[in-house]
């Protein structure tokens, strides 16, 4: 599999904003059952090996899970303020949350729960998020390393569309990458 054409103006953005951890840190956006739009500020925590897919890691019980069980659209919207660029990436997101079923996704769920810290995973262990507030805190439980709670899910963003606008520059810059249906890919040039 072969990376797609935004796949190195992505990696050299993400490289020359590295002193900026905010550069991590994109909005993830889904639409809600209703149809109105709902956004949010997300981890990027990799591309899966040989792929364009973009991994997330979220709680099964959040709201963004019962929107893209609907409608398994989203769209990424990434500024990197060093560079002063931004890339918008939409595309179908799959969900990794099968227990038991399928070895493959499990495995990798398993992968991503091990490299995350104690304090990160002890999130997947609070009550229910945006539920009514109970307690103050919540206690710390006995995490195994190697064995995700349920809550645990990894999302994988699969972009087949990309628009990325560079400020820099004078006039900015803009492109476009379209996946087409052979799988390749169609970039343009085009007005900012
Ligand atoms: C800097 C930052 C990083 C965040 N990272 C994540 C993340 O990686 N995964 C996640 O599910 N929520 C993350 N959140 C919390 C989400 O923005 C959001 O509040 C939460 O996921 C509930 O969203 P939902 O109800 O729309 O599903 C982060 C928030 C901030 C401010």
């Amino acid at each position: 599999m072969s990376l797609a054409p935004w796949r190195s103006p992505l990696a050299r953005a993400l490289h020359r904003n590295r002193s900026r951890p905010y550069s991590r840190y994109p909005q993830f956006a889904t639409v809600r059952p209703d149809g109105r739009p709902a956004n949010r500020t997300i981890v990027f925590r990799d591309f899966e090996a040989e792929t364009n897919r973009l991994m997330f890691i979220s709680d099964r019980r959040s709201d963004k899970l019962e929107h893209l069980k609907i409608n398994p659209y989203a769209e990424l919207c990434w500024y990197f303020t060093q560079t002063r660029e931004q890339f918008r990436l939409g595309g179908k997101v799959a969900i990794l949350e099968t227990v038991g079923k399928e070895a493959e996704s499990d495995q990798m769920r398993q992968k991503v729960w091990e490299k995350i810290s104690d304090k990160a995973r002890q999130q997947f262990a609070w009550p229910h998020p945006g539920k009514p507030r109970v307690s103050e805190g919540y206690e710390s439980v006995e995490l195994d390393e190697q064995t995700p709670l349920d809550t645990f899910i990894v999302l994988m963003l699969d972009p087949d569309i990309v628009d990325h606008l560079e400020l820099r520059g004078e006039p900015q810059n803009r492109y476009q990458y379209q996946r087409q249906s052979d799988g390749s890919w169609k970039s343009l040039e085009v007005n900012p």
